[in-house]
């Protein structure tokens, strides 16, 4: 079977392309991207595919039986609805079986939060998928235990984390884990036409900084801040300051879901991946040893 991932020069597509690679061999593999020079797994064809293109992308797909789409970046002043609905097109026009969506997990309490604008476009495109005729599963993802880590570790140097994520407690997992989950779904017909949640343990943001502390020798606190302290924070970080206060909220919008108990679903990783999530201190201690 040919299985191909669409922007394979991110995080997630070098993952799961990665984990592609490891089940099937490189023959069985493509990997799309914008410039596929830029895709950085080794021994897998690379093609050229851009959400922005049906044309492309459906040329990018040709010969390929199942597709995973990763969903498109948040990025101030693009359509992700009609990106992710170019990539369905596309995969129809080219005649791919199956369709897999990598979303974020999520439920009640989310509505109320500044996370909402950015999760309905999520929502959008699982029914979009859904409805288009496809074999599909939607992947949603647990919150990348891997940013949240480099947070913490960079917050060492000023011994104290702050978010407003309280006490809430949120899905987590590491971007290599994901990938070996969601490389499954696209090879294997076991979660067609379902919404998998893809995670490993529930933690809150203290036992998350526990957690690390542990496992990297550091020594920070946790402090839960308001939702206006946080959109402060994110402001004074130079790169989130970059993307725009949109992206501030945004993202202080995800912690909104954490307090609130939205991100604390139950996983089917297991049932995705054919075997347990390892745990978070093994996926910190295998994000140490990568550096
Ligand atoms: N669960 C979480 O905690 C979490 C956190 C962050 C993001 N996300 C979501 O998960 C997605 C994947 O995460 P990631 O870490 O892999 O993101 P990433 O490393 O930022 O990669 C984004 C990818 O999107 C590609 N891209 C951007 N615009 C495109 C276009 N018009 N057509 C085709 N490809 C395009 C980029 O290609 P280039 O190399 O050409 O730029 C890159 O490959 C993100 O896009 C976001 O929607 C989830």
């Amino acid at each position: 079977m040919n299985i191909a991932v669409t922007a394979a020069s991110g995080r997630l597509g070098r993952a799961t392309l990665a984990a592609l690679k490891r089940d099937l061999g490189g023959d069985a593999v493509v990997g799309i991207a914008r410039d596929p020079a830029r895709i950085a797994v080794p021994g897998v064809a690379a093609r050229a595919g851009d959400y922005g293109s049906i044309a492309q992308m459906a040329t990018a797909l040709d010969g390929i039986e199942s597709v995973v789409m990763i969903s498109a970046p948040v990025v101030a002043g693009t359509d992700r609805v009609t990106m992710h609905r170019n990539v369905i097109a596309a995969a129809r026009r080219a005649g791919v079986r199956k369709i897999v969506f990598t979303s974020v997990i999520g439920g009640p309490g989310e509505e109320a939060t500044m996370f909402y604008v950015t999760q309905q476009i999520n929502r959008q495109t699982e029914a979009d998928l859904a409805a288009a005729g496809l074999d599909w599963i939607v992947a949603r993802n647990g919150l990348y235990l891997d940013l949240d880590l480099g947070h913490i570790i960079r917050a060492d140097a000023g011994g104290v984390y702050r978010n407003n994520g309280g006490d809430g407690r949120c899905g987590y997992i590491s971007i290599d884990e994901l990938g070996v989950a969601t490389a499954r779904l696209a090879a294997r017909e076991h979660c067609n036409g379902r919404i998998v949640n893809l995670t490993s343990e529930n933690r809150t943001q203290a036992e998350l900084v526990a957690l690390a502390n542990d496992v990297f020798g550091l020594d920070v606190g946790y402090e839960p801040i308001t939702v206006e302290q946080n959109i402060a924070r994110f402001m004074a970080d130079e790169h989130i300051a970059a993307r725009g206060e949109g992206v501030a909220r945004m993202l202080t919008g995800c912690f909104e879901c954490i307090q609130s108990g939205a991100f604390d679903v139950p996983s089917h990783f297991a049932e995705a991946a054919g075997r347990p999530a390892t745990s978070i201190r093994d996926q910190m201690v295998a994000i140490r040893e990568r550096g």
